[in-house]
Parts: C-alpha cells; sequence; structure tokens
C-alpha cells in the first residue's frame, strides 16, 4: 500500500473516531490523569519498510503507564535471562490489572509481567543492585533508543500523583515483599515504577519505539528474534489484561495498553500501531482505541490468526 493510501485510511478512521458517541472514561485514580482532556484521538503506523504515517492527535504526549511494561520486560529479560520466569507467571490472569486476589493463592508469583503485581517484580529485577535512578535511566534509554528519538522525558507530577494514591501498588509490592519476592524495598520499587509508567509518548513516538518488536531487517534491534516472538506471545495473551481474550478476537494482535489511553499493537514482520485515546473501556483499555485497532486491522487484512 503506498504511503498517501495509509494516510488516507489512518485519517478516514479519525474522523470516524470523532463522531463517535461513547468516549469512555478517563482514569480518575491516578488525578493527574484524571485532568486529561477526554476527546482526544490519535494513530500512528510505522511500517517495517520505514517511516511513519500518523492522525489526529498525534503529536499530543501522554502518559503511557502500562506500555512501559513491555519495555521493562524486555530489559528485564536482558539482565536475568530465564531467570526471570521463577519469579513471574506467563498466564493470563483473567483478573484486573490491580487484583490481588490471586498472589495469596500462588504463593506471591504474579500470573504474568503485565498486571501490576507481575510488573512490580519486573521492574524489581531491574532495580537489583543499583539506585532507581539509574534503572530509570536504563528504562528512559531503552524507549528513546528504541524510538530513535531523544526528545522523551518522564512527568514527575504524573508519578507523585501515584504515589500519593498508589495504595493498591502499595499492598501488592508488600505482598510481594512478604512472600519473599521482592528483592529491594517496597518504596524503591514503587518509585522506580511509578516514574517508568510517567514515561510520556506521542502516538507517533511510540509507534516508532514498537518497531523493535516487528522483527523485519532495518529496524532497530534491541532484543532476539526468539524473545522477539515470546514479547509478542505474552502481549496477545496477557497485554489486555481480562480483556485480552476480547481484543484477540476483534483485533487479532499482540498489544498492551496503558491506563493513559494509549495502545502499542505489532504486526508481526509489518508494522508497528499506536493508538491514543484516553477514555477507557471497563477494563481499563482505551475504548476508541480499540476501536480504531479493529477498524484497521480488518482494512488492511491484518492478524496473526
Ligand atoms: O500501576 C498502575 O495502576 C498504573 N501506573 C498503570 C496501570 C495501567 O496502565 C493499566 N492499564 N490499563
Amino acid at each position: 500500500m503506498s504511503a498517501a493510501d495509509l494516510q488516507a485510511r489512518l485519517d478516514a478512521i479519525v474522523d470516524r473516531m470523532r463522531a463517535a458517541e461513547d468516549w469512555g472514561a478517563v482514569a480518575d485514580y491516578i488525578p493527574e490523569l484524571a485532568r486529561v482532556p477526554l476527546r482526544q484521538f490519535a494513530i500512528a503506523v510505522a511500517p517495517a519498510e520505514g517511516g511513519v504515517a500518523a492522525a489526529g492527535d498525534a503529536d499530543v504526549p501522554f502518559s503511557i503507564q502500562s506500555v512501559s511494561k513491555i519495555f521493562a520486560l524486555a530489559i528485564a529479560l536482558g539482565r536475568a535471562g530465564d531467570q526471570l520466569w521463577n519469579r513471574v507467571g506467563r498466564e493470563p490472569s483473567g483478573s484486573a490489572f490491580n487484583s490481588i486476589v490471586q498472589l495469596e493463592h500462588e504463593q506471591g508469583r504474579p500470573r504474568n509481567p503485565f498486571i501490576n503485581a507481575g510488573a512490580i517484580v519486573t521492574t524489581d529485577e531491574i532495580l537489583k543492585g543499583r539506585a532507581p535512578r539509574d534503572a530509570l535511566a536504563e528504562i528512559l534509554g531503552f524507549v528513546r533508543a528504541a524510538a530513535e528519538d531523544d526528545d522523551i522525558y518522564i512527568n514527575d507530577r504524573v508519578a507523585q500523583s501515584e504515589n500519593h494514591h498508589g495504595h493498591r501498588n502499595y499492598a501488592l509490592a508488600h505482598f510481594l515483599r512478604a512472600f519473599d519476592n521482592l528483592a529491594n524495598a517496597p518504596e524503591l520499587v514503587l518509585g522506580t515504577y511509578f516514574h517508568q509508567c510517567a514515561i510520556e509518548m506521542t502516538t507517533r513516538q511510540l509507534a516508532l519505539a514498537g518497531r523493535f518488536l516487528v522483527g523485519a531487517p532495518g529496524l532497530p534491534r534491541l532484543v532476539s528474534t526468539a524473545r522477539i516472538r515470546r514479547l509478542n506471545a505474552l502481549m496477545l495473551t496477557c497485554g489486555q489484561y481480562d480483556g485480552s481474550g476480547e481484543f484477540a478476537f476483534r483485533v487479532g494482535l499482540p498489544a498492551k495498553s496503558g491506563v493513559g489511553g494509549g495502545i502499542l499493537a505489532i504486526v508481526p514482520g509489518r508494522a508497528s500501531v499506536a493508538v491514543f485515546s484516553p477514555g477507557l473501556d471497563g477494563y481499563g483499555n482505551s475504548l476508541l482505541g480499540t476501536v480504531a485497532m479493529e477498524q484497521l486491522a480488518r482494512q488492511m487484512d491484518w492478524s496473526v490468526f
């Protein structure tokens, strides 16, 4: 497909989304995110051949939140290798992203690295043996290298806002520590985790940052081919929490969502796709972002199935 045809499709999706009646609801449990204007929508595609096509509010920075968990997982696997799987599983949870119930029955080993409990363990692994500042420098450095763009920063206000209200995450971290599955003090791990989640990117930057997961020649190569496959497998099965089955059914692509309203999806060998719309559905995934991904995947005949 020509660049002009792709651009026309993205523009048409933006027009349809902007006419939507239901925009979902912004996350309100992090006060700084509750202030984000609801009616925003953006989509961007970075094809394997190069370049990026974007439409809508694609240059508005937003809080990537849980989309950061994919970058953190890639780094933690680079540091710990398969040892990481002793601490965190690889199964969908079927529970909300911030649920605590399974931890008690499953001896403090979170189901997967994308639910909050699993992501806290992943960040703890990155933090091992060094200060939060250094761990965050590595995470931010990885994201910038993936996007090939140094103009990406952490929003400290968002991190502080979550820290003041993150009681569930504190509960998860202390619970993990009680099961001996947290090497560092909960305050240090969560300070790092909240800042990692508070990375801000535009939709265009996020699509570019996802290229390392596409697995095609000429794209930023930050992890091995075998690891690319496994990261994509986890995104497909766990990337949208208890909405992962529904997302696979409707969109058919590995993806990772965040409560800031971003979703990063991968078309293996073909493209990296990012959407942003801060209104969420009941699972905490972008409502219009999911609709847009569904429309684009169908139009482009993109699916892993
Ligand atoms: O830990 C939290 O609750 C947030 N920092 C991130 C959660 C999130 O993005 C879940 N995604 N849908």
